[in-house]
């Protein structure tokens, strides 16, 4: 029996591996985190991320040939191939600050890795890296370790976060990326046998280290690769910005590569892309708090939507985070529901640096209980009672099917409804009596005749 180790137990390591357990009954796979409280929920009826199906497929295998544990070195050590797939968040500090992607939690797993095998181990770069990392961490394996043959893949992941579960079962492509030598052949046809057991062979593409790394960066931020079906109409809706672990970091991983070979004009153009996403941001807050006599101090907003996008509970980067953050700036009293997102989650958002919230909890500054002019609810109801706006943040569906005449009746009036994700039917709203702000779309006349700073 192949036995798989992945280490990271997050929105990636956990459904991917979910996936290939259920996919292939004749692997082992046992997905390691030195996060015990995330290993333990893992183990639990609640799961430690929200993805639907998600749930389903961890129950059909959990136990069965699907493992989740803190056992990270014996794991390691019982393995015959090691995914990594550990947090790879923006730097904070130092060299390439606010840019570069700070490689601290995947050598710390490489060198793991180099200190407990006693025996050869294919590694698997799961996580997002900068291109040539694979080739680094190569070295820090075979430096490490003599005796011991270590071959090194590529193999970045594409899922998108609210529907993991079906992009894993049907892929429109999986790239492996490895070394053109006999051992990197034979590590890529041994990665590749696992895929097929259920990913078509022509979908999966192989190629070597460099590109395959090059590809997930790209992909990430360039319209023309058409083969991704998350790019087009999909990827393209006008929003209050879009947010997520991955997009922005990839930015910034680029503008810091363009840097470094001397590219500055390269990389100015990729900074303005994150640029105009927080000014997009700033922008409708600016109007919220124009469009309500300019000012909403004292003011109550309903909150709908904390995640980054609907059908997950991530909430790294949301756009919502900043959106809060401003109208708290303006002395607004925030009434927050997102049908996923915990509170305590939602206070450690609202009192964390930008860049902190990507990196390990135990880093993470102690949840406050509290915040003067937060209040989080657990209904959509509840969160616009008595207020005298509503911004919708994230496009859950539950939002589109709200009872709008009801949630009219029981707010403060002139009542208006900001939506950052244009899921409301503006035209129903307004006969009901709403000023409507909907993003991208002509303004509501009422609006038009105030002074607008957006
Ligand atoms: P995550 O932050 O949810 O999970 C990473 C996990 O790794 C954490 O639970 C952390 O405790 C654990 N970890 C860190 N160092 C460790 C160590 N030395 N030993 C054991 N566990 C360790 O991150 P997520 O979202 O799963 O992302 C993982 C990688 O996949 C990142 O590089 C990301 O850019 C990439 N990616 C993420 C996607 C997404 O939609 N979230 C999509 C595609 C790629």
């Amino acid at each position: 029996m192949v036995k798989i180790c992945c280490i990271g137990a997050g929105y990636v390591g956990g459904p991917t591996m979910a996936v290939i357990a259920l996919k292939c009954p004749n692997v082992q796979v046992t997905v390691v985190d030195i996060a015990e409280q995330r290993i333990n929920a893992w183990n639990s009826d609640t799961l430690p991320i929200y993805e639907p199906g998600l749930d389903d497929v961890v129950k059909k295998c959990r136990g069965k040939n699907l493992f989740f544990s803190t056992q990270v070195e014996k794991n390691i050590a019982d393995s015959d191939i090691i995914f990594v797939s550990v947090n790879t968040p923006t730097k904070t500090q130092g060299l390439g600050a606010g840019k570069a992607a700070d490689l601290t939690y995947w050598e710390s797993a490489a060198r793991m890795i180099a200190d407990v095998s006693k025996s050869d181990k294919i590694v698997v770069e799961k996580s997002t890296v900068p291109v040539k990392t694979a080739e680094a961490i190569e070295r820090i394996l075979t430096h490490n370790k003599k005796g011991i043959n270590f071959t090194i893949l590529s193999n970045p992941e594409f899922l998108a976060e609210g529907t993991a579960i079906q992009d894993l079962y049907n892929p429109d492509r999986v790239l492996i990326g490895g070394r053109e030598t006999p051992d990197g052949q034979k590590a890529i046809n041994a990665l590749r046998d696992v895929y097929a057991n259920w990913v078509p062979k022509e979908r999966i593409l192989c190629t070597n280290l460099w590109s395959a790394e090059l590809s997930k960066l790209a992909a990430n931020v360039s319209h023309s690769i058409g083969t991704d079906s998350r790019i087009g109409p999909k990827f393209l809706n006008a929003s209050v910005g879009f947010g997520g672990s991955c997009f922005q970091k990839d930015i910034l991983n680029l503008v810091y590569i363009c840097e470094c070979n001397g590219l500055p004009e390269v990389a100015n153009y990729w900074k303005q892309v994150v640029k105009v996403n927080d000014y997009q941001k700033s922008r409708f807050v600016n109007r919220v708090v124009s469009s309500m006599f300019n000012t909403v101090s004292s003011k109550k907003i309903a909150i709908l939507g904390f995640a980054f996008k609907k059908d997950t509970g991530d909430t790294r980067e949301a756009p919502a985070i900043d959106v809060c953050k401003g109208l708290l700036g303006d002395k607004a009293r925030l009434s927050i529901y997102d049908p996923q997102v915990t509170e305590d989650q939602i206070l450690k958002d609202l009192s964390m640096k930008k860049f902190d919230k990507d990196h390990p909890s135990h880093l993470q500054p102690a949840s406050p209980t509290s915040i003067k002019q937060v209040s989080i609810v657990s209904d959509a109801y509840q969160a616009v009672k008595d207020s005298h706006g509503i911004c919708i943040l994230t496009e859950w569906d539950e939002f589109k099917k709200l009872d709008y005449q009801k949630v009219f009746d029981s707010m403060q009036k002139p009542a208006f409804i900001f939506d950052g994700r244009n899921i409301v039917d503006a035209h129903q709203l307004r006969k009901i009596g709403f000023i409507v702000y909907c993003i991208g779309k002509p303004l509501d006349p009422w609006l038009k005749d105030m002074p607008s700073v957006a």
